[in-house]
């Protein structure tokens, strides 16, 4: 057995708002989102949802899934761009929630949406440490997607969490050594400076960043691969999940990835390829990005588990490229291999249950909620759309002497 993830899990906040009630609220043809972004509905925080409490709610469905006791987990890394507090982070709250032991390693870390990966790859080089003395690590990406009432970047909005057990033996995803590739650069396409709410982005100048660092970093998985194991990377993955900051961007970066491939072949050509592959290698990862837009620094991830989902124990012995790229900007493109393991975490995946769960809001709604910061005002408000929900475990009950405040249900 091989280091790697033993168990996977997601939350979703409990409310949803439809793209095509936005567009119509906003006199967009509702085509534009449906087909130009590619996302349907977006889910919605309601106040006493935050990072802190979706972090604790898919780290205690992880901790669960991997049947593991929490006194057996000896690091634990947050990764999130949407963190509540300067100083404090988001990990340590989740820490104290869910009561466990002082003798860990406890921080959270930060790359936009790049983040969960750094993460992710952090914790299995602690496993695989001396440090970690037969302990995992647990590894959370959670994030409220915020750009505001109006803003062109609204439709691509969502909010959720993933948490991941890693550990120095697993049949469940390992990923493949020696073979990833890196690519970073200085850059503004995407920021939120100290004391603002929200991001800045430079919407098409983002996307074309994004397929920059995709087009390097697939020469050198290529080349990778080729040193390593002698393969194609087209032959070798069987399925690609990319960062997706809306649904479309997976067109566009397996378009920019089989062009970089075959730089003589057309456009037209391209495109070719993308139909006849998209059914099988594409779509069966992206229903989470449909339904709950971008989630940051667990949007590629949610991919992921929209694929466990989809695909099942047949992806045993399978290979999937995942991209992940962080504004500002970081990415790395990487193999994963699934193992016999997946029989046992399918069977207790519950993202569909999750998303069928939802209470979809009006705009009205909506308008209240994002339009202006969670204050006692809207935490009263929003009783009118609280829902019985059985996977929101902890919530956020307000700030008090500015400690933000939390509970268990
Ligand atoms: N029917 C069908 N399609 C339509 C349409 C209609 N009626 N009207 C427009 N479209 C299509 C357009 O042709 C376009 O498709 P292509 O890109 O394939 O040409 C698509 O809908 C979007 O239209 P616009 O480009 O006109 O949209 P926009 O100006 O509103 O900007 C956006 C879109 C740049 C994604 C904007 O929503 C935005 O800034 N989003 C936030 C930033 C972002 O997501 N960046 C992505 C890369 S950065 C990253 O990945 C990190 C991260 O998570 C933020």
């Amino acid at each position: 057995m091989k280091s790697g993830i033993s168990s996977i899990s997601i939350y979703i906040p409990p409310l949803y708002l439809s793209h095509d009630d936005l567009a119509d609220a906003r006199g967009i043809p509702k085509d534009k989102f449906r087909i130009g972004l590619g996302n349907i509905n977006m889910a919605i925080v309601p106040p006493w949802d935050d990072t802190v409490t979706m972090a604790a709610n898919a780290a205690e469905m992880a901790i669960e899934a991997a049947g593991i006791d929490k006194d057996e987990i000896g690091l634990l890394i947050v990764s999130t761009e949407t963190g509540v507090d300067q100083s404090k982070p988001v990990a340590s709250f989740v820490h104290g929630l869910l009561g466990i032991g002082h003798r860990t390693r406890v921080y959270e870390i930060k790359h936009a949406c790049y983040g969960g990966t750094v993460a992710i790859m952090n914790a299995i080089n602690w496993v695989k440490s001396q440090h970690h003395k037969g302990k995992k690590a647990l590894v959370i990406t959670s994030d409220v997607a915020k750009y505001g009432i109006n803003s062109l970047g609204e439709p691509t909005q969502g909010a959720g969490a993933v948490a991941f057990i890693i550990s120095d033996e697993t049949e469940f995803v390992h990923f493949l050594p020696g073979s990833n590739a890196f690519y970073s650069k200085d850059v503004h396409d995407f920021w939120r400076p100290n004391g603002s709410l929200t991001p800045m982005v430079d919407g098409k100048y983002s996307i074309d960043c994004y397929l920059e660092a995709l087009e390097f970093c697939t020469k050198d998985l290529q080349e990778n691969l080729t040193g390593e194991i002698g393969k194609k990377l087209l032959d070798f993955v069987d399925y690609f999940i990319y960062h997706l900051p809306f649904t479309r961007m997976a067109y566009k970066a397996h378009c920019k990835m089989l062009a970089t491939l075959n730089p003589s072949l057309s456009e037209e050509q391209i495109k070719e390829i993308y139909n006849d592959s998209y059914k099988e290698k594409i779509k069966p990862a992206l229903k989470g990005s449909e339904q709950v837009g971008n989630i940051y620094t667990g949007s590629v991830y949610m991919c992921l588990m929209s694929l466990i989902d989809e695909v099942g124990e047949n992806l045993i012995n399978k290979n999937i490229g995942i991209f992940s790229y962080g504004s500002g900007c970081g990415a790395e493109f990487l193999i994963a291999h699934i193992g016999r393991g997946i029989k046992q975490q399918a069977k207790q995946h519950n993202f569909k249950n999750q998303l069928m769960r939802r209470k979809k809001i009006t705009i009205e709604q909506y308008t209240e909620l994002y339009g202006e910061p969670v204050t006692s005002k809207t935490m009263m408000n929003s009783q009118a759309i609280t829902i019985d929900d059985e996977f929101s475990r902890y919530i956020f009950t307000g700030i008090k002497d500015h400690k933000r405040q939390y509970a268990k249900k």
